[in-house]
């Protein structure tokens, strides 16, 4: 085989692909226990080869997302099958106006095979109604960011997951205390300020699901996370990096346990702060999206959807 660009230069061979036939279909509650599997195994899989701790702590916590996932109307959930065999999955949240992708794993024994891309373009299809769809991925996962960027997701922001319990300094006329189901359309103006949309339904159900918090400074709130305990859950917003600063600190202490979050690294006095809290880095991801994005306004970090 020729290996020779016209220029001269050696080109690297491309991988050799296996053919096989791939079929793509809605996932049903019955295929969570593969999909799960597939979920832990691919996620530990790839962090295990760069030295990042695992994000699901065994198969069963697979599952139970897969479960959750597959079950909730709120999500288009695909597989991937080579005959009757399961072997990749993909869900698109469908909670708000934004459609979030992921979590996408493929079967460690089935990867680079094209069968990631079929699985993302069958989201995909289904989003084609949706102004925007955004995702983070690892940014050591060179394939995703690569199979992302091809399919026309736009680099957005660098994010460093953080993790630990920040004690910083109330200060005087700042409060933090738990989200009630009043304190929605204070959040949602909050979130269309900083972003040009809202997340009213995440909002609802993260009043049942994640204990989230709000910032209130002389009585006026300026700022909320929604699931202080959950990184992939947890997003929020205030209006500056002192608010965040102090609704974090809040959260930590009325948590009495730490907190975890995707901090964009670009909001560089927040991050000086967080560190001299003694917050850990864990692993940086990366924000991207497709079609509208709007740079935030104010300051804010993404869930694993965006
Ligand atoms: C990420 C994942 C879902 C992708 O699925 P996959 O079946 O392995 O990927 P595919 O073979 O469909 O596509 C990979 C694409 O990236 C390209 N690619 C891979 N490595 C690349 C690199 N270093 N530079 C440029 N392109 C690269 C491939 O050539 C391919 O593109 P092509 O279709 O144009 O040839 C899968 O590898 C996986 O489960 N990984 C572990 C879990 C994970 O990280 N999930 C993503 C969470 S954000």
């Amino acid at each position: 085989m020729n290996n020779h660009h016209p220029s001269g230069l050696a080109t690297p061979l491309a991988p050799t692909r296996v053919e096989h036939h791939v079929s793509i279909r809605p996932v049903r509650t019955a295929d969570a226990e593969v999909c799960g599997r597939i979920i832990h195994d691919a996620f530990a899989g790839i962090a295990a080869a760069h030295g990042f701790p695992k994000d699901f702590p065994s198969g069963e916590s697979g599952i139970a997302l897969a479960r959750a996932l597959a079950e909730d109307p709120a999500y288009y959930g695909v597989v991937a099958t080579i005959g009757e065999t399961v072997v990749g999955s993909n869900f698109l949240s469908k909670v708000d106006e934004v459609r979030g992708v992921g979590p996408i794993t493929v079967d460690p024994s089935r990867q680079a095979e094209g069968i990631g891309r079929q699985l993302m373009q069958a989201v995909l299809d289904r989003a084609q109604d949706a102004a925007s769809v955004r995702l983070v991925q690892d940014a050591f996962n060179t394939r995703s960011l690569a199979l992302y960027a091809s399919l026309g997701f736009e680099v957005q922001a660098p994010l460093l997951l953080m993790h630990g319990t920040p004690r910083g300094e109330m200060a005087g006329g700042m409060r933090v205390r738990p989200m009630e189901e009043a304190d929605i359309p204070a959040c949602d103006a909050l979130c269309s300020a900083a972003h040009g949309v809202t997340r009213t339904q995440e909002l609802r159900q993260a009043i049942g699901r994640h204990a989230p918090m709000v910032l209130e400074r002389h009585g006026r709130m300026v700022g909320y996370l929604t699931a202080p305990g959950v990184w992939l859950a947890n997003h929020g917003v205030a209006e500056t990096e002192q608010d965040m600063a102090a609704l974090l600190a809040g959260a930590a202490t009325a948590r009495g346990e730490p907190i975890s979050l995707l901090l964009p690294s670009c909001q560089a006095g927040l991050l000086r702060w967080c560190l001299a809290e003694g917050m850990r880095v864990v692993k940086p991801m990366t924000l991207m999206s497709r079609g509208r994005y709007r740079q935030p306004a104010h300051c804010w970090f993404p869930s694993v959807f965006y």
